[in-house]
């Protein structure tokens, strides 16, 4: 397969690619904002309406993110003397006097970077039916973004990324890590991702075999997955970049159980996921329950819950099964598993579990919620950031917190709702700006609260002054609210 590709071809590739100016900001400025969208949506007509000048640039953006047959004149101008290499190792496809992509290779710019991602073809582009092989390799999709952007970028000596896929994640942690890792248990995927590193210049560590399996006896200082992680029966036909072969959310759970075995300490793990909501269990609780005895901080955010029929309609159509004669046979079928399971919905999000460092004794902090909203990524810095004010919470007694001297978060802002004209508003919000963009109803101490930490005064003296302007009793105070100065603290309202 393209693993075999030599390497003066795969440095003759880049070459070509360098010179055709086929980088992220040269193909999105080539394409403009309305074409660039539309590819987004899937639909090429403006692409193509926008590349017509068989310029390199023009052709390479063609072949690849347009799926159009070019000129075979036009490709050797834009490969030169690289097209019968690359469709001997099943890259093109060369019929006539066209040449045709059997692969995507799409440049791909993120936190600084450049690269090329080679990939399946997207499929259904402009309509056309929808047909994936089961070892289909997924291109970046919005999920591979956003677990890119949730990832803690600091310098480590080792990652894995368990589920590679086309490799994305293994870029991005070549960035800030020294050995790099990448697993998975489709062979097309692992060919993908060695072009990948190859074609970029980064050295990534690939290897083969089922979730941790490939990496028994090794430890890490950060593990990202992006598993498959579609909740199904687990049986039958499986495509293998979102089905596991085990039913449910087991995917999610051996990962989550088996990663803390994996880590160094103070080490990372990040995971995209799925979870039932069974009847009568709390999602919190079942999740809760994969991490007991992990030995890890865990902040476990639920981003949605999907109602059963939209999650399996979603899922038939990703697989292009929507239309087809067995459509309302499979939506049936998968909707009675979930009676059986007593599934009720099902959760998406993100579970981050950190790994105590050494000589902290502590039982760890778990911390699950739902967080729906509208949220600011990159997120890694926040994840860093809130593992930071865990460990100063569960490090800091009552009175040393009341000893502190809390700085109150730049992009906080204070709105008040109520009546034109009213004395005092009917409610305060202190809202962040950025990240997590958290909303909090508070009352008037709170923002009293939050509005005096500049550094100056400790908490104890903050809240002895609100006791005294209110007419409290300080002791009682004090006690009330320190449990919300903790949770101030926790969602990085102030630190
Ligand atoms: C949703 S894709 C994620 C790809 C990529 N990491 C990303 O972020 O876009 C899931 C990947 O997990 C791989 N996979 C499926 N079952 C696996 C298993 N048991 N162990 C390791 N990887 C597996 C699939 O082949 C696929 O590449």
């Amino acid at each position: 397969m393209f693993g075999g590709l030599a390497t003066d071809v795969v440095d003759r590739l880049r070459s070509a690619l360098r010179a055709a100016g086929y980088a992220y900001d040269g193909v999105a400025a080539l394409l403009g904002p309305t074409a660039h969208a539309a590819l987004s949506r899937n639909e090429t007509v403006p692409g193509l309406r926008a590349t017509a000048g068989r310029s390199p640039l023009e052709t390479l953006v063609r072949l690849w993110p347009l799926q159009a047959p070019v000129l075979r004149v036009d490709a050797d101008r834009s490969l030169p003397g690289l097209v019968d290499e690359l469709a001997a190792s099943g890259l093109l496809q060369v019929s006539g006097g066209e040449v045709r992509a059997l692969v995507d290779v799409r440049p791909y710019a993120a936190e600084g970077s450049d690269w090329w991602v080679l990939s399946d073809l997207t499929p259904g582009l402009d309509g056309a039916p929808i047909s994936v092989s089961a070892d289909h390799v997924l291109g970046i999709s919005s999920a591979s973004s956003s677990l890119a952007q949730l990832t803690v970028r600091q310098p480590f000596g080792a990652a894995l990324d368990l589920g590679t896929g086309c490799g994305v994640q293994a870029l991005h942690l070549a960035d800030h890590v020294e050995h790099v890792v990448a697993t998975d248990v489709n062979e097309r995927a692992l060919a993908m991702t060695r072009l990948n590193g190859a074609l970029n210049e980064v050295a990534v560590d690939v290897r083969a075999g089922s979730l941790f399996e490939p990496v028994a006896g090794e430890r890490f200082d950060l593990v990202v997955t992006n598993p498959p992680f579609v909740v199904s029966p687990g049986v039958g036909e499986r495509l293998v970049y979102r089905d596991s072969g085990l039913p449910g959310d087991e995917v999610v759970r051996r990962v989550v159980a088996t990663a803390p075995g994996h880590l160094n300490p103070g080490g990372w793990c990040q995971v995209l996921a799925n979870w039932a909501h069974r009847r009568g269990e709390p999602w919190q609780e079942r999740v809760a329950g994969w991490l007991e005895g992990s030995g890890c901080d865990a902040w476990v955010v639920q981003r949605e819950a999907a109602d059963l029929a939209e999650y399996v309609e979603l899922w038939l159509r990703d697989a292009g099964v929507h239309g087809r004669p067995d459509y309302a046979q499979r939506y049936d079928a998968w909707l009675s598993w979930f009676d059986s399971q007593h599934i009720e919905a099902v959760g998406f999000g993100w579970l981050h579990l950190r790994r105590l460092a050494d000589g902290l004794s502590r039982e760890p902090v778990v911390h699950l919620e739902e967080w729906p909203f509208d949220i600011e990524q990159p997120l890694g810095r926040e994840v860093a950031d809130r593992a930071r004010r865990t460990d100063l919470l569960a490090a800091s007694s009552d009175d040393a917190l009341l000893g502190s001297r809390l700085v109150t978060r730049v992009d906080v802002r204070q709105e008040s709702h109520g009546e034109p004209g009213a004395d005092d508003p009917a409610t305060i919000v202190l809202r962040q700006q950025r990240g997590m963009r958290r909303a909090r109803q508070v009352d008037t101490v709170e923002a009293g609260l939050v509005g005096a930490c500049d550094g100056d005064l400790t908490v104890a003296q903050i809240l002895d002054a609100l006791a005294s302007l209110l007419g409290e009793d300080q002791v009682t105070l004090r006690r009330d609210r320190l449990r919300v100065v903790r949770e101030l603290v926790a969602d990085g309202f102030v630190s």
